[in-house]
């Protein structure tokens, strides 16, 4: 089988799926290759993400990837969000296809770059060097 029962779930029961008016934060981010666009939406009480939303124009890896990012960063700080890794992700939606795992580095991206909106938004000091966006995936594409 291509996809892993994981991904099925995540990709027909998406969670933490829509917007969010009050979002504390938001990131998006685009795949230059396919066009997919990823939107994550970040509210966050004493550095803690207390609630997360996205929106997905993208495959069904990509919706997986997010559904499951989602669920890995609720309730977590915010300095540990931006260590999610896409491998990380890969690995709870138990793998990938190998064609598809860019798909999940975009979820990496989308939530680096709500970490960012934070950070930029309430004057909060980083190391440039964490948003870097380098070679993080085996598919060719980043
Ligand atoms: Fe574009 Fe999956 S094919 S994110």
């Amino acid at each position: 089988m291509l996809y892993s029962e994981k991904v099925m779930d995540h990709f027909r029961n998406p969670r933490n799926l829509g917007t969010m008016e009050d979002a504390d934060a938001v990131g998006e981010v685009g795949n230059a290759k396919c066009g997919d666009i990823m939107r994550i939406y970040l509210k966050i009480k004493d550095d803690i993400i207390t609630d997360v939303k996205f929106i997905t124009f993208g495959c069904g890896s990509a919706i997986a990837s997010s559904s499951m990012a989602t669920e890995m960063i609720k309730g977590k700080p915010v300095s540990e969000a931006l260590q999610l890794s896409n491998k990380a992700v890969v690995e709870a939606l138990e793998g990938l296809p190998a064609h598809k795992l860019h798909c999940s580095v975009l979820a990496e991206e989308a939530v680096k770059a709500a970490v960012k909106d934070y950070y930029d938004k309430n004057g909060i000091a980083y190391d440039k060097e964490q948003f870097k966006q380098g070679p993080t995936c085996a598919c060719g594409d980043h």
